[in-house]
């Protein structure tokens, strides 16, 4: 069903996250039939261009990044005859005028900030001077969202001052992934889990977001954040949150939003003990080491976090949730482990075995859910336990063209069209996250903490092994 029309302004419309994203996700939609054939797509940046070349652009883009999705023919070109381009000066006067001049009445206005945050007050300031806001205005803004609690609070009042909060849409792509909503539906649409979702039955979380990718091109970004706010801070915060929140009354934004929020006030201060950073050395003279890509040869940047944190909440009161994520790693691998408790006696005797259930979410690649369940050892030969996995790959279990899942920005564009917040983060959620990551960001500051080294292509520091294995736990999936 295709949604209400729309303008959408793309600021910063000739950047990366536009050609790779943005305008390859737009055209994925208007080929599903999900865009109206009327929506429009303004780029606005500030090289000049005029609307011939944008279009070429956008093609360009899409070739290249839309994932050769098969359209009938001639869609490309109706999809471009669907993008103008608007050259303007985000802090000047230059181009406001015809940007309000090509805004339609009566439909969506949604306006993507796909710029630096420090433009963002000057752009809601602009789109407001130049009568562009009406009841149906979005803004679309990206991470990061501030670099700490201060700078997300300076930003909130910023955007406040121009947009009520129904307004603002805080993207965090991962809550667009397939599998990362596959979460709240295998949690609240079977009876099977959540009475075994807490405490008593759940031995240990575990979370990893594990990248084969460096820092690339986005040295100088990346530096100044590190794996605490680029990934720890947003991406694995929300994956912690949608397993370890209360069941929401309904699915809608606020219902969501505010279980959430519980979970991440509800979280104990990380030990410095419990946590381990680390940065990627340069492999086989191929890949550079994180101190040559970014070019700063006595960074202190992690490139790498693990940590063990807890949930003071009558729910998780003693379960340990363990979270990793880093770049230059073994494996591209997104995986949420429950490790649930052994059974209280075995009637079988130790001789057995003694197996517990694993329930593995996979978020990319290979999205799908398995859960381990113990059997018995086929044959005559006495009751032995052995671990079989019930596997539920999506593109086996579904089919490819099912599990063929829009892109996460694909959805959440369309949902910013919809009006749809569920999936987006709300203001005092990202104050909390940053709330939790500032102390021990801090922390690392005030001792001039060094992070460990780690072979690019290893599963991380040896550290981060060590962290878990004092407990007498394992890190699954991506092992040294
Ligand atoms: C981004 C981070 O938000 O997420 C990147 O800034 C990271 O550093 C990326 O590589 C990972 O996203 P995905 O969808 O490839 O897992």
């Amino acid at each position: 069903i295709p949604v209400d029309p729309f303008d959408l302004v793309i600021f910063g419309g000739t950047g990366d996250l536009a050609q790779r994203k943005i305008l390859p996700g737009l055209f994925r939609r208007y080929c599903s039939g999900q865009m109206p054939v009327d929506a429009r797509i303004i780029g606005a940046a500030r090289s000049e261009h005029d609307s011939a070349e944008y279009r070429a652009f956008a093609a360009q883009a899409i070739r290249e990044f839309s994932g050769g999705r098969r359209c009938e023919d001639g869609t490309l070109d109706d999809f471009l005859n669907r993008l103008e381009y608007v050259t303007i000066d985000a802090r000047g006067t230059d181009g406001w005028e015809q940007l309000a001049s090509l805004m339609r009445d009566g439909v969506v206005r949604a306006f993507y900030f796909s710029v630096a945050p420090a433009l963002f007050g000057d752009l809601a300031q602009r789109i407001h001077e130049h009568g562009m806001a009406t009841e149906e205005s979005r803004i679309v803004v990206e991470k990061p969202f501030g670099h700490d609690l201060a700078s997300a609070r300076a930003l909130n009042r910023t955007l406040a001052t121009h947009f009520d909060e129904s307004q603002i849409y805080r993207i965090d792509h991962y809550l667009g992934k397939e599998t990362v909503q596959n979460l709240m539906a295998v949690r609240f649409g079977n009876m099977l889990f959540e009475p075994l979702w807490n405490s008593q039955y759940v031995d240990h979380i575990q979370i990893t977001v594990a990248e084969t990718v460096g820092v690339g091109g986005r040295g100088e970004y990346y530096d100044k954040s590190g794996a605490m706010r680029d990934m720890m801070q947003n991406h694995l915060m929300q994956l912690l949150c949608l397993i370890a929140m209360e069941p929401p009354a309904k699915f809608d934004p606020d219902a969501v939003r505010d279980e959430k929020l519980k979970v991440i006030r509800a979280l104990d201060p990380v030990l410095p003990h419990h946590i381990v950073r680390g940065q990627y050395g340069a492999q086989d003279g191929e890949h550079p080491s994180y101190r040559e890509a970014v070019g700063n040869p006595r960074t202190r940047t992690e490139s790498y976090i693990a940590l063990k944190t807890h949930i003071s909440n009558w729910r998780w009161a003693g379960t340990p949730f363990y979270l990793r994520t880093g770049k230059r790693l073994k494996a591209r691998s997104s995986v949420i482990n429950v490790l649930f408790k052994d059974t209280p006696h075995s009637i079988f005797g130790e001789e057995a075995g003694r197996h517990a259930n694993l329930l593995t979410i996979r978020l990319q690649p290979n999205e799908g859910i398995t859960l381990q369940v113990t059997i018995k050892e086929p044959g005559p030969g006495g009751m032995r336990l052995i671990d079989v996995p019930l596997d539920m790959t999506f593109s086996d279990a579904l089919g490819p063209e099912e599990a063929d899942f829009p892109d996460a920005y694909e959805r959440l564009i369309m949902d910013v069209i919809r009006g749809n917040q569920t999936l987006f983060m709300r203001g005092d959620e990202v104050e909390a996250a940053w709330a939790w990551t500032d102390p021990i960001i801090a922390g690392w500051e005030a001792r001039n903490d060094v992070p460990k080294p780690y072979d690019s292509g290893s599963a991380g520091p040896t550290d981060a092994e060590m962290l878990i294995q004092r407990d007498n736990r394992n890190w699954r999936g991506i092992t040294p």
